[in-house]
């Protein structure tokens, strides 16, 4: 069994922070998603693993991954233009060769590992199994119709009026057969291969495709209240009480991790919580659901559930809340001044 993790695209949704970064690498709880999904991978026992990669990108996903060699595994790069999930397994084939594998989406959370999906799909001898979970919107995805056996017979992309709740979250195990499906399909209306496509293609010609429902939580991390609930859920399940750094009469409260280089000083900080290295935190509160990265220094301010990234100074702010700052960012706030003074990279939102 091999993997194939994708780590393309472009990331429109979470503009400005991908015009600097891969969406794959956006941290929550201070690491990259793509790390979540290589812990899966890993943990699986899987050492061959393939990552997709885009041009303008792919720089800064190899810097992070590297050899695979923090997560135990080997990585071949592949570099692929952006068009679709099943052009990404055309890309990849002549690394993925005759082997079963595992695809997961880079930017896509689950709540638990991959192993039982593994074990199910080699026990059954199946040719794909694709895992799913009920959905409120199902227009965003694709989307599954099963029999009562749990057999997938119908697929759809982005259905306009869909024919389940049940959306494709973005892993699959195939065998080789994937591959001649996916050169029998075509570019849908939006001009990519998708592999809702070549999965249908499948299930037409008879091979033995099946569905497991994820138990636990998916996140897509498409947008940015995305990006804060995963750090929620993260932080709500992974944060250790582990306190460090330079503590002067402060008060830490709950789940919070703080290392050994950070400084706080006449603060509060609630936990689940998480402060990167160098951090400083001077006069202000931190609430419960926050990571902060690196080298981020926060003064005389209040904030909660939030996700900042390194090197952001943020000071004087009164009450920041839900909110997804950048690296290098400033929020300042002068008051004496009644007016805003704002400089604002493209794709930014701000809600005063
Ligand atoms: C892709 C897949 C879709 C799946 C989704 C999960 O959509 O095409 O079937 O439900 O990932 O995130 P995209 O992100 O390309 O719109």
């Amino acid at each position: 069994m091999k993997a194939l993790v994708l780590s393309g695209g472009k990331g429109t949704r979470l503009r400005p922070l991908t015009f600097t970064t891969a969406k794959q690498l956006i941290p929550v709880a201070n690491k990259p998603i793509l790390g979540y999904v290589l812990d899966h991978v890993s943990q699986a026992g899987i050492t061959d693993v393939g990552v997709v990669i885009a041009s303008g990108t792919g720089h800064d996903v190899n810097n992070y991954v590297t050899d695979g060699s923090a997560w135990n595994i080997r990585v071949t790069y592949i570099l692929q233009e952006p068009l679709g999930l099943a052009h990404a397994v055309k890309t990849a084939e002549s690394f993925l060769g005759e082997d079963d594998f595992i695809m997961c989406l880079g930017d896509n959370l689950i709540g638990k590992g991959v192993n039982t999906l593994i074990e199910r799909f080699e026990n059954e001898d199946l040719d794909a199994l694709i895992l799913l979970k009920e959905v409120e919107d199902p227009t965003r995805f694709g989307v599954a119709v099963l029999d009562s056996k749990d057999n997938i017979i119908k697929l759809v992309e982005k259905p306009r009026t869909p024919p389940s709740n049940l959306a494709l979250v973005g892993v699959y195990v195939f065998s080789n057969k994937i591959h001649q499906a996916v050169s029998r399909i075509k570019p849908s209306w939006r001009g990519e291969l998708e592999i809702t496509d070549a999965i249908q293609e499948m299930v037409n010609q008879g091979y033995k495709v099946k569905a497991e429902k994820l138990n636990t939580w998916w996140l897509d991390t498409g947008k940015k209240d995305d990006i804060l609930f995963a750090n929620a859920k993260i932080l709500d399940e992974y944060v250790k009480q582990e306190i460090k750094g330079k503590i002067t009469e402060s008060k830490i409260e709950g789940r919070v991790t703080i290392p050994e280089t950070a400084k706080i000083i006449k603060s509060t900080i609630r936990g689940p919580s998480i402060i990167g290295e160098s951090c400083v935190i001077q006069n202000s509160f931190i609430g419960p659901y926050t990571s902060i990265g690196n080298q981020t220094q926060i003064i005389k301010s209040s904030i909660e559930y939030c996700v900042v990234l390194e090197n952001a100074l943020i000071r004087g702010v009164e009450r920041l809340k839900e909110s997804l700052i950048g690296r290098n960012a400033k929020i300042l706030r002068n008051r004496k001044r009644k007016t805003l003074k704002l400089n604002i990279g493209d794709y930014s939102e701000v809600e005063i």
